[in-house]
């Protein structure tokens, strides 16, 4: 019976915290998870999830598969705990690592993310952050995998903001060298310190790729991914980066560049007519919402190798 094996990192703040066997092991997991061939009990383990941003996705997916571990979760609504009214990060996360078995955050500035782990006893899960969005890339590869099976027939084409989804997406394809093409307008690349890591774990030194031009990073490419333009916290940059992600939208157009057989992914959110057309969101190629449903998978398997 397949069992999953205990990560040498105790906490998952960064896909830069997993080796690539790991991330293998994992996708392997939730497959199994999704498969139902599997069944591990975490009985009474306690989650607490503490979300200052919004989320549908991650909350839910973390909620569920939690409850299918035989545990359960403790919503921390930042607004009706005292974290809301400045307690300090390494006060709250001395006490709530003192109840729960794990914590998944969501917050906005990494270093803060950190600072919970720094003090947490327990383990502490990057639910996202402005700089990374670690459970999303390795939901994405689980999806991408299911279909492709090999990774290195995989050229995987993100168009958009080179913030946490897309560094998440470098760090994971690096891990498991697979191309990755980041198309985004100038000023929007990733951040240099995860293109400078991608690079030295990368095996194959010439599969990444960033570049300003949207039809160049989609020839031939046979994973098309989008996410939106302006991410929770630029609220007020909307308009101005509307106008700077002009020429960026998935439409029908860039995607007769890309392979024909390529599929559609999106993290979602997603706002039709801005960073993807209806019409791609919508059609046969989409794979969007098999990778919402392997965020599931995806959190089960990360749970129960933390919690082993
Ligand atoms: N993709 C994602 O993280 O969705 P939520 O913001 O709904 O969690
Ligand atoms: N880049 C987006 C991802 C949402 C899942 C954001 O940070 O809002």
């Amino acid at each position: 019976m397949l069992k999953p094996n205990k990560l040498v990192n105790s906490n998952f703040l960064s896909c830069l915290d997993l080796s690539a066997e790991e991330v293998f092991d994992i996708l392997n997991l939730a497959q199994n998870f999704k498969n139902k061939t599997l069944n591990i009990e975490f009985k009474d383990k306690v989650l607490g999830l503490i979300f200052d941003k919004s989320s549908t996705r991650t909350r839910v997916s973390f909620q569920v598969a939690m409850s299918r571990l035989g545990g359960t979760t403790i919503d921390l609504n930042p607004n009706t705990a005292q974290i809301g009214r400045g307690e300090p990060i390494k006060d709250t996360a001395r006490v709530l690592s003192r109840y729960c078995d794990a914590l998944a955050i969501r917050t906005f500035k990494q270093s803060d993310l950190e600072e919970y782990a720094n003090w947490s006893s327990k383990p502490v899960i990057n639910a996202l952050t402005d700089l990374e969005h670690p459970c999303q890339a390795l939901a994405d590869f689980m999806t991408i995998k299911e279909e492709f099976i090999d990774f290195s027939k995989v050229v995987l084409t993100f168009i958009g903001d080179g913030n946490n989804v897309a560094n998440s997406l470098i760090l994971c394809g690096a891990l498991l060298d697979v191309e990755v093409r980041i198309a985004c307008p100038k000023g929007y690349e990733p951040n240099p310190l995860i293109l400078e890591r991608a690079n030295e774990i990368y095996e194959n030194k010439n599969l990444l790729k960033v570049t300003n031009d949207p039809y160049v990073a989609v020839s031939g490419a046979n994973v098309l991914y989008t996410d939106v333009w302006s991410s929770m916290g630029e609220e007020s940059l909307k308009e101005e980066k509307d106008n700077d992600f002009a020429g960026f939208t998935v439409d029908s157009d860039l995607v007769s560049k890309a392979d024909k057989n390529a599929i559609i992914l999106h993290c979602l959110p997603a706002y039709r007519s801005k960073e993807i057309t209806e019409e791609v969101f919508e059609g046969e190629n989409n794979r969007i919402f098999q990778q919402a449903e392997n965020r599931l998978h995806i959190q089960q398997a990360l749970l129960a190798s933390l919690l082993s």
